[in-house]
């Protein structure tokens, strides 16, 4: 459970409500409601009448969400749900489509900081990773049980480390004086196992952790699911948007969209032929760094082969 509530401040929160344009009545999906920032934002610039749907996967968050959310009430429903399976959520509270559907992906601050499962190599905590603890994995399973050239590869393809070899090498070698435990051993290994130049820009454990909690997760996989799900339960003029923070999502959403507009029924419109960054916001968010949004817009009247014809 959480120590205290933490503050995370949403990014780009300006450029979601440009794309995602709320209008009272209307129904709103925040796929990843974490601390529940945009989607007070959302419904703030919707008014009256309108709805928001809050998933997330991770029932600390949700505890969260709720708090914040409270004086929201009714017009706020939380599901605890993966957005890979946006379908059961979606049957879970009765509704079939949506005006506007946002996805904020990665790590809120609250996972970082205060839930305690060793996302951040600066803490000392169990190597678990894991943002939905009933599932199975976790990170102390593939830094202590997979074969070497697994590890390898988990951290070479999940976090484009250029020194993935030499990092499940050691990993390996250690691990023969027994399991490593936290986040701090892994972080201070890794840091013995690559040379200094790794070092200059960020801390040299940053690519690995990144690879540890895709795999746990399956994050990739989660997000190709879920953008196929969520291009379906757009309403006719209603609108995906989608932030990103590395390049793996990145190059996902931006091909699954360009494969979406490219469709003939239902079409779709890019709102973003190139992603909305938000390098404004890096000195107060330095999450917003990475950040990159993109959205796409079903088309307000979907011609079908019947309409066409007539
Ligand atoms: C960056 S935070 C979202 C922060 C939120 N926009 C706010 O303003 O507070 C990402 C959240 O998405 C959740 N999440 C990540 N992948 C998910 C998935 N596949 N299904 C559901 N929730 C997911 C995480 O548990 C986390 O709470």
């Amino acid at each position: 459970m959480p120590s205290q509530a933490p503050s995370h401040t949403p990014v780009m929160v300006v450029e979601a409500l440009q794309c995602l344009r709320p209008h009272s009545g209307g129904l709103y999906i925040d796929a990843t409601v974490g601390l529940g920032g945009h989607s007070a934002a959302i419904l703030d610039a919707a008014g009256d009448g309108a709805r928001l749907i809050g998933i997330d996967q991770d029932p600390g968050a949700l505890d969260l969400a709720q708090e914040r959310l409270r004086p929201y009430g009714p017009a706020v429903t939380l599901v605890e749900a993966n957005f890979a399976d946006l379908d059961a959520a979606f049957d879970e509270v009765g509704e079939t489509d949506a005006d506007g559907i946002l996805m904020d992906i990665g790590m809120s601050s609250y996972q970082i900081e205060n839930s305690g499962r060793g996302f951040s190599f600066t803490r000392d905590e169990p190597l678990d990773m894991r943002m939905n603890p009933e599932t199975e994995l976790t990170a102390a399973h593939v830094v202590n049980r997979y074969r070497e050239e697994d590890l390898e590869a988990v951290i070479r393809d999940y976090g484009e480390e250029r020194w993935a070899g030499r990092i499940a090498r050691a990993v390996v070698e250690r691990r023969k004086q027994g399991p490593l435990a936290t986040s701090r051993q892994l972080a201070s290994l890794i840091e013995g196992a690559t040379p200094g130049s790794a070092r200059r820009r960020r801390h040299p454990a940053t690519r690995t952790f990144q690879a540890l909690r895709i795999c746990v997760n399956d994050e990739l996989g989660a997000l190709r699911l879920g953008l196929d799900k969520a291009l379906d339960r757009l309403r006719p003029g209603g609108t995906l948007c989608v932030i990103a923070f590395h390049s793996l999502e990145d190059r996902i959403v931006k091909r699954r969209f360009r494969a979406a507009a490219e469709s003939l029924e239902p079409t779709y419109e890019l709102l973003t032929k190139r992603p909305m960054t938000a390098e404004d916001e890096v000195l107060d968010n330095p999450r917003a760094r990475s950040a990159k949004l993109r959205a796409i817009r079903r088309a307000p009247t979907s011609g079908n082969a019947d309409d066409s014809e007539s």
